[in-house]
């Protein structure tokens, strides 16, 4: 019902969206995650859906997906495949939003049974897991790229340097400094940083609201 009210900003724009966390393997019963529900990206593809877009959203687990059937769903569970699977799809976007809250480690070896808890202590061994923004950022050609940051300190400082090194367009800085926003709330506030050195701010609001926040400022560079 609510594509009858479908805007055509964003008409003919192939826009790809990560969202969620991702789940890296220790064995065939256990995993390595994060407190990442899906709910900005969620809001993400539905906004940007509704303003016009083609929407290829890119999802690790989560139970909160887009309720419009004409988006797109990747499904994926790993660090690795989530940076396969936009390495496919990046090059004929116009716009790629990496939201998701990726594994920065993952288990150097993945047990093929059951790990029993034979030791008193155990060590996991992990490595760094490739990082899919910087690795669009260097690919990147005409696309609009955005990229998330997540800090709890030095917040705008880190988010800025994020903007630089991964070579994005724009960084939405989460912060965790203010309560209500983030994992698992339903509210967000945050930080758009541009290239330019600019900076627009949302205010505490529903994640909803801050999906169109961000297409907002999108809008006015396609
Ligand atoms: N990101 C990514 N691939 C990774 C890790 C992060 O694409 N392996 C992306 C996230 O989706 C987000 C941005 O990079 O758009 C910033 O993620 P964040 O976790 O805030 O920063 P990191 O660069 O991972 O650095 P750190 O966690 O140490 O702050
Ligand atoms: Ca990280």
């Amino acid at each position: 019902i609510k594509s009858f009210f479908r805007k055509e900003s964003f008409k003919g724009k192939k826009i790809l969206i990560t969202s969620g966390p991702t789940y890296e393997a220790i064995d065939p019963v256990r995993f390595i995650a994060n407190h990442s529900t899906g709910k900005m990206g969620t809001a993400l593809a539905e906004a940007l859906y509704l303003l016009g877009a083609e929407v290829t959203l890119i999802s690790g687990p989560t139970k909160v997906l887009p309720q419009f059937k004409e988006i797109n769903i990747l499904p994926v569970v790993s660090a690795e495949e989530m940076f396969n699977t936009c390495l496919e799809h990046f090059s004929t976007c116009d716009i790629a939003i990496l939201a998701a809250a990726v594994a920065d480690y993952t288990p150097i070896e993945k047990a093929n049974q059951k790990i029993k808890k034979t030791e008193d202590e155990f060590d996991l061994k992990l490595k760094k897991t490739k990082d899919i923004l910087k690795e669009l950022g260097k690919q990147k050609q005409k696309q609009i790229l955005v990229g998330f940051a997540l800090e709890t300190n030095n917040a705008l400082t880190n988010a800025q340097i994020k903007l630089e090194e991964k070579q994005a367009d724009f960084i939405v800085l989460n912060s965790m400094e203010n309560t209500g926003a983030g994992f698992g709330y339903d509210t967000n506030n945050v930080i758009v940083l541009d290239k330019n050195g600019d900076k627009n701010e949302s205010g505490l609001v529903s994640k909803e609201a801050a999906a169109y926040f961000i297409a907002g400022i999108i809008e006015k560079n396609i």
